[in-house]
């Protein structure tokens, strides 16, 4: 037996009820039956935010893992069969194939896996998103790792003094490039500021070179190649010892920052902090949620979860999310609330814009 624990999150959206809002409990139902049946996990947990499934999965068989993710896969398929009995709104939706071919990253799904050694205690925190894209860990993940404002463990513990090695994933034309913090912040800066192009998709630590956090950074429309909803991302932070504290890892959310996505894939709304039972999206088809569960990995067995961000602490996030939800929502179809044109490629619009194509004059 691998002396290393994977830790898998995949997620994938097969479904909604009602509309785009949440998952109905049969799903999740179904998603825990077929997961128990497996003996490839040392554990699994099973929970949703708005209308994605996220399967939380702890094994000894790596990332990228052929059996896992076809387990992940066939679990989907399984929850699809009671979305399309239920008559569940885009039942299926984020399946982009009919089979598994080996690697569940390109037919749709999302993935955040990591390998690492359980330390002497291995609290990890995994923060799940609905109606935005992946990008939207961009401004956390920089808070968090590299922002001695947001993470005081950067300037006072020895373990974090050297800083985190990010690396950044370009995700229109597929290439990464890394970064030492803080030699490189400035640069670093230049592309993560555009998370619509730029994601981070991992960081490590530069004193143990551990893994720290990893991400989801499937783009669901550029592998479809036409409007199929956002992607609805996940990210994994191992914490504390060196790393950010729960804490650290948790206070970029009480500030909510703007991320794309919302209603129709198409608009730009304050990314706001809940617990699993708020997290269905309802004005507007938003605003974007996050939630964040704690759990301690024991021996590979998930204790837990904490759900974060249930605590009233973050009632003032949920409140200036709401204010800024309320001033956004009244640009309607304009820009900056509507999303840039160029990020409106990959939704609906070009298809009404089509009609116009030759009814456009030369301006002498
Ligand atoms: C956003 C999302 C929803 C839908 C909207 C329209 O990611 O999934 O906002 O885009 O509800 O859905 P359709 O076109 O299926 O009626
Ligand atoms: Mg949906
Ligand atoms: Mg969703």
């Amino acid at each position: 037996m691998s002396e290393k624990i994977t830790l898998s999150v995949i997620k994938a959206d097969v479904g909604g009820y009602v509309g785009h809002s949440s998952v109905h409990p049969k799903l999740l139902e179904k998603a825990r039956e077929l997961l128990s049946e497996s003996e490839l996990l040392e554990d699994f947990y099973v929970t949703h935010v708005g209308d994605d499934i996220n399967l939380i999965l702890t094994h000894r068989n790596g990332i990228d893992n052929k059996e896992i993710h076809q387990l992940a896969w066939d679990v989907f398929k399984g929850c699809t069969e009671v979305a399309k009995e239920l008559k569940l709104y885009g039942a299926g939706q984020d399946l982009l194939q009919d089979a598994f071919s080996g690697n569940i990253k390109g037919l749709g799904p999302g993935v955040a896996e990591m390998e690492f050694v359980e330390r002497k205690s291995e609290p990890v925190i995994i923060f799940m998103a609905d109606k935005t894209e992946p990008g939207a860990w961009n401004f956390p993940l920089y808070k968090m790792f590299a922002d001695p404002f947001n993470t005081i463990g950067l300037v006072i513990d020895p373990k974090m003094h050297d800083g985190f090695k990010f690396e950044v994933h370009d995700v229109i034309n597929n290439k990464k490039v890394f970064f030492s913090l803080p030699e490189d912040l400035y640069d670093l800066l230049i592309f993560i500021g555009a998370p619509g192009h730029y994601c981070i998709k991992s960081v490590y630590s530069k004193k143990t070179g551990e893994i720290a956090s990893v991400s989801s950074t499937q783009r669901l429309n550029l592998m479809a190649g036409r409007y199929v909803g956002k992607d609805d991302p996940v990210c994994i932070v191992r914490c504390q010892s060196g790393l950010p504290a729960v804490g650290e890892a948790l206070e970029p959310f009480a500030n909510p920052h703007l991320v794309s996505g919302w209603m129709r894939g198409s608009h730009s709304g304050p990314l706001m902090p809940v617990s699993v039972k708020d997290s269905n999206p309802t004005r507007f088809d938003g605003p974007p949620r996050v939630v964040a569960l704690g759990f301690q990995i024991a021996k590979g067995k998930l204790i837990g979860p904490q759900d974060f961000f249930a605590d009233v602490s973050f009632d003032k996030a949920r409140e200036m999310a709401n204010e800024i939800a309320n001033y956004l929502r009244k640009l309607g179809p304009f820009e900056p609330h509507r999303l840039h044109l160029d990020e409106m490629e990959y939704t609906t619009l070009p298809l009404v814009m089509e009609k116009f194509k030759d009814k456009f004059e030369e301006i002498k």
